[in-house]
This record gives structure tokens, C-alpha cells and sequence, in this order.
């Protein structure tokens, strides 16, 4: 017999325009598509082709229209600096309606790219709902990235308009981001016309005249824009995110497909009504914080949380709990090494019993594999269903989840449940076939990919189609390994390529290795992600020194730490580094990345067969006890 779940799930696979079409309903178009899905120009897939539309509409004016004006649609709890707030979504249409009228009186139209670089605070939602507002396409750029790498998104966006703040504020420091945005535009080299900047009173920042513009001053005078008709298929934002280089990719999200996906998803996966409070505890700079704080809770008429704080440390472990209780949150979304922060520092969770939890429905976790016992932690103390997700950024929405509002099938640790309604996931072997249920292989999804998924990466229509689809014809390689068990559940492994998870955070190991080889004394470099309790993964670098190094093995440790912190940032968490004589190789030259790993982690490995010189992995077991690994 088939359950609700297979049924729906079949259909969407058998007839997606069928699907989607149908969920399309709950969005209002200014025109209809002429077709839900034209794959013309294959690979190239394009949802609701001929629609028009208008995404901050859809998130905020017509709740305004239809009886939610007074309802809160965001809620800013800030433990960092004691502030709160509520926007209701009459408020919300107007503050954002303003902005778009300043974006616009800065010369902003449709089409234009306007990077926001901010901190956890309600203006960034206001000023991403601006930019969709008057259709411009929005870039966020995560506030824990150095000056380098927003220069080389500015560099590849090419924005009219950069928004930023004073400060960010993090545990324990005040962060200025003007010098920075200074410093980034500086290096960009490129026409940046204006920024707007959100002066902060924990710090201000002096204005560059004729190009920076206070932002409490220019929303004074702004006249509100109204909403701008854009295509379905037109751009709503750029989201860059870390390839196996150090050039990030440009995701490209559509402004039609991703709300249809997004607004099916509020009520099938996450099963929340509109109404409710639901809360994503990540930051606008990752797509959880776009997906998940800012449009689809809005989409779905929901009070969504901007949380601007840790999940320990602001000021206790016991801060989840407060938010939950306080504002009456149904569902939560975070990354598991939040729960694994908390568990460290309240392994009882006795911070929990101060706290009013009877609103609380539902966890869901993604950003990385929930290991089974921080899954079990949460379960056991919060007494909910934990439901561990996949996503990445180039779908914006999750590929593998237990649809919780679809039906309630059981869950199983370690994995993050069936593949979603849309994807047609399979496990596939090197040269491409299907493998066995239960074997490992490369997560790939057969084309073409639900709505809100990447059409494109942002003007490099060949790099999409060589990183993403050139490895499997008629497939999208997901980059991760893994494999499906007999009753279809997807077990996430690995993956395929140097991308490593710190902390919910992607980063390249390849991008990282770009810096450690500019050294004038390291001759060659690697880097790894080796376990981490808490973070999951953290990056560890390997050098080689130049023959008659100038400066001694400590220093040249300290000076590369330091060089990933300026170009990458500090969320890159580069903290360890140790010199070995060589690197161990393939006959090919192909340094054996995997096997080091294993060493590091204390796992059984085996000697690759091609090693030039197995001796090598000796040295390089003594350099890792050295740094506290390989124990
Ligand atoms: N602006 C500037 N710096 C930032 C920053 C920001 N927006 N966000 C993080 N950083 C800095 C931190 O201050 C830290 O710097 P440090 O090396 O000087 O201490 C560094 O980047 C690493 O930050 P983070 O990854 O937050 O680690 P942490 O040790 O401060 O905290 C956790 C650990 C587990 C509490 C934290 O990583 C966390 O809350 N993770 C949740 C992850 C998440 O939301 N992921 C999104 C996907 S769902
Ligand atoms: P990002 O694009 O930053 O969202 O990172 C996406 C990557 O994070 C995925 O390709 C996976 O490698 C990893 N990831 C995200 N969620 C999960 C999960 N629930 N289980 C395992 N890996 C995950």
C-alpha cells in the first residue's frame, strides 16, 4: 500500500507541471505563465516562463491587503545588545516601501544588483524586500567574510548600490564594517555609485561624502516605491557560495519558481500554518537566512524571528529556549553544531525547565548531518520531533526531508529522510549507472530539478553546466555522497569535492590553499578538514617549506593563520597548521587528501596502492600528533 507521502511524491515526478502548476495557485501573478516549465533550451530549464510577478508582493503587501496588517511579520530579538522589536506587516510595507524608493532615488532599477553586507538586524529583510521590490537583484554577502572576498563578489556583481552598517556586533567585540566595505570597493576597483549605511549606536561610522548615504536620513525623504512587474524567470538574487576554487559561485535564483517552491514547502515539510511564529536561527548571509528568515515565512504569512545572537554565550546556553518561549515559536530550523554548543554547555539542558515550551511543535536541522546523538539530545530533552534535512545553496530549498505536513514517516538518525516532492534522486556510480540500494555513490538529481533550484550560476552559463552537469549527462551532480536504503531514505556521507562544513559554514579547502601557497616561504600546501566535536569540521593546513626558509617553522604557522583570517575571515576558523617534509602523492602527483584525513581522524586506512613513497604517511602521522590529532 502506498501512504500519502508516495502518492504525492510520485506525482510530482510523473507529472512536475501537473505539481506545479497546481501549487502555483497559492502566489499571485500579475500575468500567467504561457508555460509551467520550458525546457527549450536544454540544460537550461526555466520555471513558469512568461509569468510576471512580484516577490515582496507576494511576501508582504498582500497580507497587508488581506487582514494580516497588524499581525507581527518580524520580530528582532537581539541578546547581543538587549534590543527588541516587533514589525507588523502594515509596518513592514511601508519601511520596505521606503527603501526601495531610496534604492530608486540612487538610480537602482530593475535589473540592477545591490550587494548588502549587514548584520543580524531587521534592516537587511528590509532592504532584501526592497530590492525585490523594485527588481533589482539582491546579493548578500555573510558579515564573517574578509574585505578580499566581498571585493570579489563586487567584482563579479558588478552592484550599483552597496548596503551596509556601522558595525556587527560578535561575542566580545565590536566589528567595524565601514573600513571594510572601504577597503573591499577599494579592491573591487569597480563603479560602486553609493552605499547606504545603517548607522549602529554601539558604533558609528564617518561617511564618505558624494557616495555614502545615512540610511535613517534617506528613508526620511524617500517616496515609497511601488511594487515593479518582473518576469518569473528574472533574477530576484545572487548568492555566492564556496566552489572548489577560490571564485565563489554565483547561485541565481528566479523570482517565480522559488516562490512557488518556498510558500509548498512552509506547510508540506515544515507543516506551520500562516499565522504562527517560525523561527530560523541562521544569518541572511547563508540561504537558511534567506530561504527560511526572510521569504518563506513571509511567502506563507508567518511571524518570522531575526535572532541576533549565539546559541551559547548570549548570555547562556539557555537563550533557544527563551526565544522559543518568549515569542511562542511552533518551529525552529538550525544547524546542528548549534545543538551541539548547547548540549556542551548545558549537558542536561536544566536552562530549558525555566521556560514555557507548549508552542513548540517541530526541530528541523540542516547545514550538515545531524549525528545521531545531538539528535537524540534534542529529542530526548525537548520532547519533539527532530527532523534532520539536506539542502544546499544552489537548490534553496530541501532536496532530502521528512515532509512533516505530508505524513509523519519515521525517522531515522543519521539520515535526512526521503527524497522531497520534485527531485528525482539517485545514488550513482563513477561511470554514471544507478547503484544498489545501500551502496555509496554520487547523489546526483535527475533533470530537470524542481522550481527554485539554480537555473544558471550568474553570468557563467558554462561553469554551471561543467561544475554541476557535465560529470553525469541528464543528471545534476549534488557534489555529496552518499546512499539510499531499501526504504528509500538518503544517508548523507561525504563529499565529492574539497567543500568542508565548519560549522554549518561552507568553505573550500582549495580557496584556502590559494592563500597558504602566497607564503613567500611555504614551496607547496594542503589543506584538509579533519573532526571536529563541536564544529564538525574544522580546516587543517599542511606546509612544506622552501629550502632556506627566511623565517622559522612557528612564525610561518602564525603568519598563514593570519593571512586565511584577512583574505577569507574569521569564519573560515583556520586556527591549525603544521610543517612536514613533504606531502604524500599518487605516482601522479595527486596529493592524497582522503588518506590524510583519515590519519587525522584516527580512522583505519588503508596505504593507497599509488603512493610514490608510503613513509611519507609516518611523517605525516608524527606532524598531526604534534597539533593533537591522530591520537
Ligand atoms: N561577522 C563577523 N565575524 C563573524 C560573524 C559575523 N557575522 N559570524 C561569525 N564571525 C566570526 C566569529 O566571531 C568567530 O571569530 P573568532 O575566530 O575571532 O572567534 C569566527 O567568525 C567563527 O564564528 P562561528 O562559526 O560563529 O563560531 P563560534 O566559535 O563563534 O561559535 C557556534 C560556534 C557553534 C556557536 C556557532 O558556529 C553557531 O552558532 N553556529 C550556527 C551555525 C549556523 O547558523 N549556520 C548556518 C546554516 S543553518
Ligand atoms: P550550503 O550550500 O552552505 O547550504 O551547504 C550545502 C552542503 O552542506 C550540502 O551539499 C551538504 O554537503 C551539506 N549539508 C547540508 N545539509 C545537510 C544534511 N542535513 N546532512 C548532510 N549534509 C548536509
Amino acid at each position: 500500500m502506498t501512504g500519502r507521502f508516495d502518492e504525492i511524491y510520485n506525482r510530482s515526478i510523473a507529472d512536475p507541471e501537473g505539481f506545479w502548476a497546481e501549487a502555483a495557485q497559492e502566489i499571485d501573478w500579475i500575468e500567467p505563465w504561457d508555460k509551467v516549465l520550458d525546457d527549450s533550451n536544454k540544460p537550461f530549464y526555466r520555471w513558469f516562463a512568461g509569468g510576471v510577478v512580484n516577490t515582496c508582493y507576494n511576501a508582504v503587501d498582500r497580507h497587508v491587503e488581506r487582514g494580516r496588517a497588524d499581525q507581527a511579520a518580524i520580530i528582532y530579538d537581539s541578546p547581543i545588545t538587549g534590543a527588541k522589536r516587533t514589525i507588523t506587516y502594515a509596518e513592514l510595507k511601508d519601511e520596505v516601501a521606503r527603501f526601495g524608493g531610496v534604492l530608486q532615488g540612487l538610480g537602482v532599477e530593475k535589473g540592477d544588483r545591490v550587494i548588502l553586507y549587514m548584520p543580524m538586524v531587521p534592516e537587511a529583510a528590509i532592504a532584501m524586500l526592497a530590492c525585490a521590490r523594485i527588481g533589482a537583484v539582491h546579493s548578500v554577502v555573510f558579515g564573517g567574510f574578509a574585505p578580499n572576498e566581498l571585493a570579489t563578489r563586487i567584482r563579479d556583481a558588478d552592484p550599483k548600490v552597496i548596503v551596509s552598517a556601522s558595525c556587527g556586533i560578535e561575542p566580545g567585540r565590536v566589528i567595524a564594517y565601514k573600513p571594510m566595505l572601504d577597503e573591499a570597493i577599494a579592491l573591487a576597483d569597480n563603479s560602486v555609485h553609493h552605499c547606504v549605511i545603517l548607522q549602529r549606536e554601539q558604533q558609528t561610522c564617518d561617511l564618505t561624502p558624494g557616495r555614502d548615504v545615512d540610511w535613517e536620513e534617506a528613508v526620511k525623504s524617500a517616496k515609497p516605491a511601488d511594487c515593479v512587474p518582473v518576469a518569473a524567470t528574472d533574477p530576484l538574487y545572487i548568492l555566492y557560495t564556496s566552489g572548489t576554487t577560490g571564485q565563489p559561485k554565483g547561485i541565481v535564483r528566479d523570482n517565480g519558481g522559488h516562490m512557488v517552491a518556498l510558500k509548498w514547502s512552509m506547510k508540506n515539510i515544515y507543516d506551520v500554518e500562516p499565522g504562527e511564529v517560525y523561527w530560523a536561527a541562521s544569518d541572511v548571509g547563508w540561504v537558511v537566512g534567506h530561504s527560511y528568515i526572510v521569504y518563506a515565512p513571509l511567502l506563507h504569512g508567518c511571524t518570522t524571528i531575526v535572532f541576533e545572537g549565539k546559541p551559547v554565550g548570549t548570555p547562556d546556553a539557555g537563550v533557544f529556549w527563551r526565544v522559543i518561549s518568549e515569542h511562542k515559536v511552533s518551529t525552529m530550523f538550525t544547524a546542528p553544531t548549534a545543538f551541539r554548543a548547547i548540549k556542551r554547555d548545558d549537558p542536561d539542558a536544566t536552562l530549558l525547565k525555566q521556560y514555557d515550551m507548549s508552542h513548540f511543535r517541530t526541530l528541523f536541522l540542516a547545514g550538515e548531518r545531524t549525528d545521531p546523538d545531538t539528535l537524540h539530545w534534542a529529542e530526548d530533552k525537548l520532547g519533539v520531533p527532530v527532523i534532520d534535512h539536506w539542502w544546499q545553496t544552489e537548490t534553496g530549498w530541501a532536496i532530502g526531508a521528512n515532509c512533516w505536513g505530508i505524513e509523519q514517516l519515521p525517522i531515522k538518525a543519521g539520515s535526512s529522510s526521503r527524497a522531497v516532492p520534485g527531485y528525482d534522486v539517485r545514488i550513482l556510480d563513477t561511470a554514471g549507472h544507478e547503484v544498489k540500494r545501500g551502496e555509496m555513490g554520487a547523489i546526483a538529481i535527475r533533470l530537470p530539478m524542481p522550481p527554485s533550484c539554480l537555473p544558471t550560476l550568474w553570468q557563467a552559463d558554462r561553469r554551471y553546466i561543467d561544475s554541476y552537469l557535465a560529470e553525469f549527462p541528464g543528471y545534476y551532480a549534488t557534489g555529496d555522497a552518499g546512499y539510499m536504503d531499501e526504504d528509500g531514505y538518503i544517508f548523507i556521507m561525504a563529499r565529492t569535492d574539497d567543500i568542508i562544513n565548519v560549522a554549518g559554514h561552507r568553505l573550500s579547502t582549495g580557496g584556502m590553499e590559494e592563500v597558504l601557497a602566497h607564503h613567500p616561504d611555504v614551496a607547496e600546501c594542503a589543506v584538509i578538514g579533519v573532526a571536529d566535536q563541536l564544529k564538525g569540521e574544522l580546516p587543517l593546513g599542511f606546509l612544506v617549506l622552501r629550502a632556506g626558509a627566511a623565517k622559522s617553522a612557528d612564525d610561518i604557522v602564525q603568519d598563514v593563520v593570519g593571512m586565511v583570517r584577512k583574505a577569507i575571515g574569521p569564519v573560515a576558523a583556520f586556527k591549525t597548521a603544521t610543517v612536514v617534509p613533504r606531502l604524500p602523492k599518487t605516482r601522479s602527483g595527486k596529493i592524497l587528501r582522503g588518506t590524510m584525513k583519515k590519519i587525522a581522524d584516527s580512522e583505519e586506512y588503508k596505504t593507497p596502492a599509488t603512493i610514490d613513497d608510503p613513509a611519507i604517511l609516518d611523517e605525516i602521522r608524527q606532524a598531526l600528533k604534534g597539533v593533537g590529532y591522530a591520537k
